[in-house]
């Protein structure tokens, strides 16, 4: 059968409102042009993010009802600890509420002023909490990773020879080398075993800890699966593990790849660096056994561990993100290739070519996809990663101005889904009706969160 069908079925159901173009116009003009800034209930489909949107499975819901809710010491912290340190075998378990709590206790226990911090790509939340604590981050993708078509199968990849070449020089201002798997901010293009074991041999070499933002882990496996050909053979699980023993410490947003709709952590080997994070999560997020988190919460990730290393979901998830992309290829727009997992990715740029960078193309184009048809989506590009000159005002954009059109997991159907992928064609055939945006309020850091905007 060609037909990949979902395995699962639907138990319960959320009501999707429609809307019209008039009110959606309203909409996102009383939301200041920022899609972030609209009620949910306001768009027909939500493609903004994976995070923490995930349906949970009757098994997650069964253990939730069973969970401890005590204070300290509960039964659930235990089942957690349990089935993180079977899957990623680290000795210290550290849950927080949501991945970049995860990166503020990181950067504060253990990152100095002037230390550098090397990654694949920074996620935009990693890179301001190692800022924040005064380290300089240098991002080390692959050149093909720059190449929208090039079709290179894992553009998630760090440079090696600049890598070597920036520990070199760093020296001992070297604190730790990040890979995030799959790298989200480059349109989620994942990581090879052996760029990873390449990575991890450097970092021996010269001493520096090797760490993953392991947020969507589980779909960077089943792409190496898919496209390593040494791992074809194993399981999703297999190359999991063999990846996190390659690892000094992971730290991980449970609200993606672990089906959670709350919940971060960190888990390590060096008894130091975890102490100095527990001190700092006391303070901030909650005690050593629950991080801020419910019992019930623990419980669902505990089952999620394992829910999300399954090969029949994972082979369906790959496929139909894929399917997407391709009736998106099929009609002309200008998407990433190869295609991920939990997204694809359209150039702002090339669908906008009236459009000069300082009007925003991909923002722009996010907005009117949401006035067309009622679908979000988050833009991965100028707002998310510009950067003006405090002194000269000049900017600075980045490699790619993306539009990302997140599937959510276990949440919408193939008709969802062509429904987005209806949207964004028909807009291709009147893109010069894009309307161009500019800035009315611009925050100092995490713009698009928050940011306003006017038609230019
Ligand atoms: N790392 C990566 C690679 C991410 O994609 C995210 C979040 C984080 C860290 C931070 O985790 O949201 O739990 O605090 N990405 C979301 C997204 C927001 O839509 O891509 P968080």
């Amino acid at each position: 059968m060609k037909t990949v069908i979902e395995p699962y079925r639907s138990r319960v159901i959320e009501p999707i409102r429609m809307t019209t173009r008039e009110q959606r116009e309203r909409f996102i003009r009383e939301a200041g042009y920022n899609p972030f800034l609209l009620r949910a209930e306001q768009v027909v489909i939500d493609l903004v993010t994976d995070s923490g949107v995930s349906a949970l499975s009757t098994r997650q819901w069964s253990a939730m009802h069973n969970s401890d809710e005590s204070f300290t010491g509960s039964r659930s912290f235990y089942r957690f600890r349990d089935a993180v340190q079977r899957l990623f075998g680290h000795a210290f378990v550290i849950p927080c509420h949501q991945g970049r709590a995860g990166e503020h206790l990181l950067a504060r226990a253990v990152v100095r002023p002037g230390d550098v911090v090397f990654a694949n790509t920074h996620f935009s939340t990693t890179r301001e909490n190692l800022e924040a604590a005064g380290a300089e981050v240098r991002d080390l993708p692959i050149p093909e990773a720059l190449d929208r078509t090039n079709p290179h199968p894992f553009k998630g990849n760090i440079d090696l020879a600049r890598l070597e070449a920036g520990l070199a020089e760093a020296g001992n201002r070297a604190r730790m080398v990040i890979l995030t798997v799959t790298d989200n901010s480059r349109g989620g293009q994942p990581v090879a075993m052996a760029n990873l074991r390449a990575a991890h041999d450097l970092c021996r070499r010269h001493g520096v800890p090797l760490w993953l933002d392991a947020a969507r882990f589980a779909e960077n496996c089943y792409l190496v699966k898919l496209r390593e050909a040494e791992y074809a053979g194993r399981s999703p699980r297999e190359i999991a593990r063999e990846m996190f023993s390659l690892t000094d410490g992971v730290f991980m947003s449970l609200k993606k790849d672990a089906l959670g709709n709350t919940g971060g952590l960190i888990t390590l080997d060096d008894e130091a660096w975890a102490e100095a994070i527990r001190v700092h999560l006391l303070s901030s997020e909650g005690i050593p056994t629950a991080g801020g988190l419910a019992g019930r919460d623990l419980e669902a990730l505990a089952v999620a561990l394992d829910e999300m290393l399954d090969e029949d979901y994972l082979a369906y998830r790959i496929a139909s993100t894929r399917r997407l992309g391709e009736q998106l290829e099929e009609a002309g727009v200008p998407v990433v290739v190869p295609f991920g997992a939990h997204a694809v990715y359209v150039d702002g740029r090339a669908f906008c070519p009236h459009l000069v960078d300082e009007q925003l193309p991909a923002w722009s184009l996010s907005v009117a996809l949401y006035v067309h048809s009622g679908v979000r989506t988050w833009e991965t590009g100028n707002v998310m990663q510009g950067r003006q000159d405090a002194v000269s005002g000049v900017w600075r954009w980045p490699d790619f101005d993306l539009l990302r059109l997140a599937v959510p997991r276990r949440v919408y159907s193939r008709s969802h889904l062509d429904y987005a992928a209806e949207a964004v064609i028909e807009l291709l055939a009147r893109r010069s009706s894009v309307r161009g945006l500019r800035f009315v309020y611009r925050p100092p850091a995490l713009a698009q969160f928050v940011a306003t905007f006017e038609p230019v």
